[in-house]
């Protein structure tokens, strides 16, 4: 198959494009390397050895339609993996129209140019933002959602709209796959996350601490009901999440598929300071803390129900926290500075 992949050079899509071609699948990326790294495009090439022929990047913004229909024009894709969005929820509380802009504008020209070209195959990068601060875990797909924030929003009203393609034209078919909380690298060392500027998500933070870029972690909020008064969440192996994407492109095939959502997590919770001490042990080093009042937005336990995902999409992570560390570690120890060497 011949699969066009949005936001191939981040963080998650770099991933799935590697199991992508180690799959024997072809796969054409297009980025605006907005927040992502053309270094990531040309790793995963070379750790796809041979395969690594069967990658094409270009440098598109999705919103630059007449480059889309060139390239839709040029060749035929069979499906379509769309990542590519702003994700700082921070950032889109300041800026929310260029969040709006970026993916909704991004998201509806994408799916314009498809249906022009008879391509309506999708799975698209939800988030277990949508439910918000649930009121029970673990969450299933049929939870309410909802969304806090412009970014939460805009991941929120993605969904809606594939719903309402959907029902507009039968022909789609389109999986939402809701992400709890990759972490993790790829084992070889060689792609992981790269966040620009100071990192909002726990993981890459802790990461910044090891390796001496960062002081301390900051903990937003020790006094939540959970067992150590810091926050739960479904830490997820961003290989494992890769996978996923594999297992739901497969499903797209299923003539029973119309619009289906899956959460993909390993419905296991894990506190923040049960995460900082399986990275200290993975890694070796001291992470300091201090200890911070609640961040604004932030649930206290969130976690999936995965039995959907198992049961339809014959997927389920591997992997547990002590491997995502090892892994994050091992992505770290080799690229302290990410992608980019550290300027002298
Ligand atoms: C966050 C976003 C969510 C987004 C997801 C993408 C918020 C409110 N939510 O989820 O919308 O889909 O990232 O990956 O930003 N923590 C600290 N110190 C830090 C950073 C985080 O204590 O410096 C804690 C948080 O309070 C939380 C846990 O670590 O309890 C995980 O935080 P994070 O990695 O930001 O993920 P989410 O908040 O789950």
């Amino acid at each position: 198959m011949t699969i066009l992949v949005t936001g191939g050079a981040g963080y998650i899509g770099s991933h799935t494009v590697l199991q992508l071609l180690m799959g024997g699948d072809k796969v054409v990326v297009v980025d605006n390397l907005d927040n992502s790294s053309e270094t990531a495009i040309k790793r995963v090439q070379e750790l796809a050895g041979e395969r690594g022929k069967n990658l094409t990047f270009h440098k598109i913004d999705l919103r630059d339609k007449p480059a889309l229909e060139k390239l839709f024009a040029s060749q035929k894709f069979n499906a379509v993996i769309h990542f590519a969005g702003l994700k700082a929820v921070g950032e889109s509380v300041q800026k929310p129209l260029m969040y709006y802009d970026n993916n909704l504008v991004g998201t509806i020209v994408l799916l314009e140019v498809m249906a022009a070209h008879g391509c309506k195959n999708l799975v698209f990068s939800s988030s277990a933002t949508v439910y918000g601060w649930p009121k029970k875990v673990p969450c299933t797909e049929e939870f309410p959602i909802g969304a806090t924030n412009p970014y939460g929003r805009t991941k929120l009203f993605i969904e809606e709209m594939c719903r309402d393609l959907y029902q507009s034209d039968k022909t789609w078919k389109i999986i939402l796959l809701r992400y709890f909380n990759p972490v993790g690298a790829h084992q070889s060392g060689y792609i992981g996350e790269d966040p620009r500027g100071i990192p909002n998500n726990l993981m890459p933070f802790v990461q910044q601490v090891a390796v001496g870029r960062r002081n301390a972690l900051t903990v937003f909020g020790s006094d939540y009901g959970t067992k150590d008064g810091t926050g739960v969440r479904d830490y997820i192996h961003v290989v494992d999440l890769a996978d996923g994407h594999l297992a739901a492109l497969a499903k797209l095939s299923d003539p029973s598929v119309g619009c289906e959502v899956y959460n993909l997590g390993t419905g296991k919770g894990t506190s923040v300071l049960e995460m900082v001490s399986a990275f200290e042990k993975a890694s070796g080093k001291k992470i300091p803390l201090v200890m911070a009042a609640r961040r604004p937005g932030d649930a206290e336990t969130v976690y999936a129900e995965t039995d959907k995902a198992e049961r339809e999409l014959k997927w389920k992570a591997k992997y547990g926290v002590d491997e995502m560390c090892r892994d994050q570690w091992n992505w770290a120890s080799k690229n302290p500075y990410g992608y980019e060497a550290p300027t002298k």
